[in-house]
């Protein structure tokens, strides 16, 4: 076995890769500035256990480099598993579904490479496995962390029973960007939200101990800053002050580490110049030393590879050389750390402890999975179909997620005995799609395909006559099937359209440059409204869409994203009331495409909209602010919230405490929900503060009639902010407090912090 390289050789090597990070993020992060980011490091990992590292520190002892670098390489498919593990050189295999399968693969790990450390085997369970949830998007607008918490639960359960270990989830990337596919795979525009999201569903795959049979270990990611797309186009730029970065991208980051995520996904995206899986700030200054993250850091598909083509390094050698050092310890499908390893070493531009810290940090994972006791998997208890629990929870979920936009007249909920009624649009009778991206096990044997809102609607009306007529494709420019379609709905009571995005539209590599309703989808809503007939619009979709017409012209419009597996019945329990809808949007849906980016917690110009005022920040040709305000969501009862009391009107910048409490009052005819929203503002601060920003929500559901006192508990956590040296401050001044159903809340109060 080699030698460990001398130290000196070790503070080079960091030394050449931080100085270019640092001058990379704009140098700004002074020697001590990383750990006044957060506390104590030994505090972010509550697992920590000395039998545990002991028994790591044992292995590592006992590994040759080339084992080592075995460790460090994950596949992507059976054949290249097999291929490295002839040379003992393989950490971990993912996208490789099967139990038999997979047992098959670690068979030859645990019995045919020396050291029998079995492998770790990792799987998109994005929102399902085999019962798909909706989408991520969706789930954030549920405002419901148990919503996150249930899938979670559901999909690690039939994960790891099938053998998977390890799910790349949750994507927590917060965005300001619709036109970016991969808005659906997370939470919208808020870090708040995206964190209370994240955190549940990192807690539902993982459970106090991923060892169980239930449980996977859970994947932040991408770390960092990847929703920053300019343009929204996937994989691009990202250029990022140090504030913005700290206080928009990392917190669900942050909130994750600390609630005991496992590993980290790097992004593809450069951040203000260095490449993610090249950032030695964000990976090895801010989420190992700030955070104190001990598990492991996967690089993105070829993302270590990917350096070559952004610039950052000339062939492969140089790419590890700059990838490992930064904090990516396992590398995904490219193979530069296995190859080019040994040859770093000796040039010293690795070190030996880089190596050991990545191998030690994916050993400790493969630990506390059970591994080395259960590398196999029961065959008889793989999970091939969602069972009736699981289809219950995910229609329960699917219910809670949908946003009533709009509902004039008032035309929902539709009467259960209604007679008839004609379902139009291209996918009133879609099955996969409503699954949207990365559903669980895909379009497989083993997937259900989702209930139709067609069958949904005959379900959930069964002495209606219902009639299914496409009119159109989603994105199709053929009209002809118009006529048909205004025949059904002069013939029905009412008419439900179905339109919006295929599962295609949205996810990885499906940026639109135009985000309307695809093809002449909307031009069938037009024909519809011409029949005079009543009629009411459901959106399928991915993202926000651009939907003045739909606003102006559809007597009602609900947003059911992509719902999942139980979609068509989760939308008839929606459309006739059986449930309420209570959803609110986790992001704003602007009114057309050239206002992009816009979000309710941006900061203040010195010249804001004022339609009476030329010289002000807005266009000439747009109303200013979004067609509907995020946190925005109607229900079929109406709610009032009043009686904003604060406990103090002071809060010591040191321990300070107080208590924001106010009555929520269901004042309609039927029982429904609400969610409570929390905004905070600085309206002066050394670094300018959004206008808004979310610092609290409670989802809760009231009878008619009824009232109930919601409460937060704010620190100062909660008013202070990142500086642009990645410092928390929390300064001295007033904060004004809103609180209501939307983030265009009008109740409001103020503290000072003193
Ligand atoms: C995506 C990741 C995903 C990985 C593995 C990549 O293209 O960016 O989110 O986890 O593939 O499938």
């Amino acid at each position: 076995m080699e030698q460990p390289e001398s130290h000196e050789a070790a503070a080079t090597a960091d030394g050449v890769n931080r100085r270019r990070l640092l001058a990379g993020v704009g140098g700004l992060l002074a020697a001590g500035g990383a750990a006044s980011l957060l506390a104590s490091p030994a505090a972010a990992d509550p697992s920590t256990r000395p039998d545990r590292d002991g028994r790591v520190e044992a292995l590592l002892g006992k590994m040759t480099l080339e084992e080592k670098l075995g460790q460090l390489q994950l596949v992507g498919t059976e054949t290249a598993a097999r291929a490295a593990l002839a040379t003992g050189q393989l950490g971990g295999v993912f996208s490789v579904v099967g139990a038999a399968k997979l047992n098959a693969l670690q068979h030859i790990a645990v019995e045919q490479t020396r050291l029998r450390i079995p492998l770790i085997f990792g799987l998109d369970v994005i929102h399902g496995y085999t019962t798909n949830f909706p989408i991520p998007l969706a789930q954030g607008a549920s405002f419901d962390p148990a919503v996150a918490a249930t899938d979670a639960t559901v999909a690690a359960k039939e994960a790891r029973r099938s053998g998977i270990h390890w799910t790349y989830a949750p994507m927590m990337d917060v965005t300001h960007e619709p036109r970016w596919g991969r808005i659906a795979e997370g939470y919208g525009e808020d870090p708040h939200l995206a964190s209370r999201m994240a955190v549940a569903k990192v807690r539902g795959y993982q459970g106090d101990d991923y060892s169980s049979p239930d449980r996977l270990a859970a994947c932040a990611k991408h770390f960092v800053a990847y929703g920053g797309a300019e343009g929204g186009r996937d994989y691009n730029t990202v250029d990022v002050s140090l504030q913005r970065l700290h206080n928009l991208y990392l917190p669900p980051f942050k909130a994750s580490v600390e609630a005991g995520v496992a590993t980290v996904m790097a992004s593809f995206n450069t951040i203000s110049g260095v490449p993610a899986h090249g950032n030695g700030y964000v990976l090895h200054d801010v989420l190992k030393g700030a955070y104190g993250f001990r598990g492991f850091v996967v690089s993105d598909y070829t993302g270590v590879e990917e350096l070559i083509l952004h610039g950052l390094a000339g062939d492969g050698a140089d790419a590890a050389a700059a990838a490992l050092p930064a904090g990516v310890d396992m590398e995904m499908v490219s193979t530069n750390y296995v190859r080019y390893g040994r040859r770093l070493l000796a040039e010293h531009r690795i070190t030996r402890d880089q190596i050991d810290d990545a191998v030690r940090r994916i050993l400790l994972v493969k630990v506390k999975l059970g591994l080395f006791e259960h590398p196999y998997v029961d065959e008889s208890g793989e999970v091939k179909a969602p069972s009736p629990a699981a289809l219950a929870a995910s229609r329960q979920a699917a219910g809670r997620c949908m946003v009533l936009l709009k509902n004039d007249g008032p035309v929902l909920p539709l009467a259960k005995s209604v007679r008839s009624v004609a379902v139009v649009g291209p996918l009133g009778a879609a099955t996969y799609d409503l699954n949207g991206t990365w559903a669980g096990l895909g379009t497989g044997a083993w997937t259900t395909p989702p209930v139709t809102v067609a069958d949904g609607i005959k379900a959930a009306a069964p002495g209606a006559t219902v009639t299914f007529t496409a009119g159109c494709t989603v994105d199709g420019t053929d009209t002809s099937g118009f006529a048909a379609a205004q025949q059904a709905a002069r013939a029905a009571d009412v008419t439900v359209v179905v339109v919006g995005e295929t599962a295609a539209m949205s996810g990885e590599a499906a940026a639109r440059s135009n985000i309307d309703l695809p093809g002449v989808q909307q031009q069938l809503v037009a024909a519809t409204k011409e029949t005079g007939k009543p009629f009411v619009v459901v959106l399928v979709n991915g993202r926000p869409l651009t939907i003045p017409y739909l606003h102006d012209n559809a007597p009602a419009v609900l947003e059911a994203w992509a719902p999942g597996v139980q979609g068509g019945h989760a939308i008839a329990d929606v459309l006739f009331g059986v449930v309420n809808p209570g959803g609110k949007l986790p992001v704003s849906f602007p009114r057309a495409v050239g206002q992009i980016p816009i979000y309710y917690n941006h900061e203040n110009t010195g010249r804001p909209a004022d339609p009476a005022n030329k010289y002000t920040s807005k266009y000439l040709d747009l109303e200013s602010g979004p067609l509907y305000e995020f946190g925005h969501g109607l229900s079929y009862t109406t709610f009032r919230v009043d009686g904003l009391r604060l406990s103090a009107t002071r809060m010591p910048a040191r321990g300070g405490r107080i208590q924001v409490s106010a009555q929520v009052t269901n004042t309609g005819g039927r029982a429904g929900d609400e969610v409570v929203q929390l905004y905070l503002r600085d309206p002066v601060a050394s670094i300018v503060q959004p206008v808004r920003r979310l610092r609290g929500f409670e989802r809760v559901t009231l009878a008619a009639g009824a009232s109930e006192t919601v409460s937060f508990t704010l620190t100062p956590e909660d008013v202070g902010f990142y500086d642009n040296a990645a410092r928390f401050r929390v300064e001295p001044g007033e904060i004004e407090v809103y609180v209501g159903t939307s983030s265009a809340a009008t109740l409001t109060a103020r503290f000072t912090v003193t």
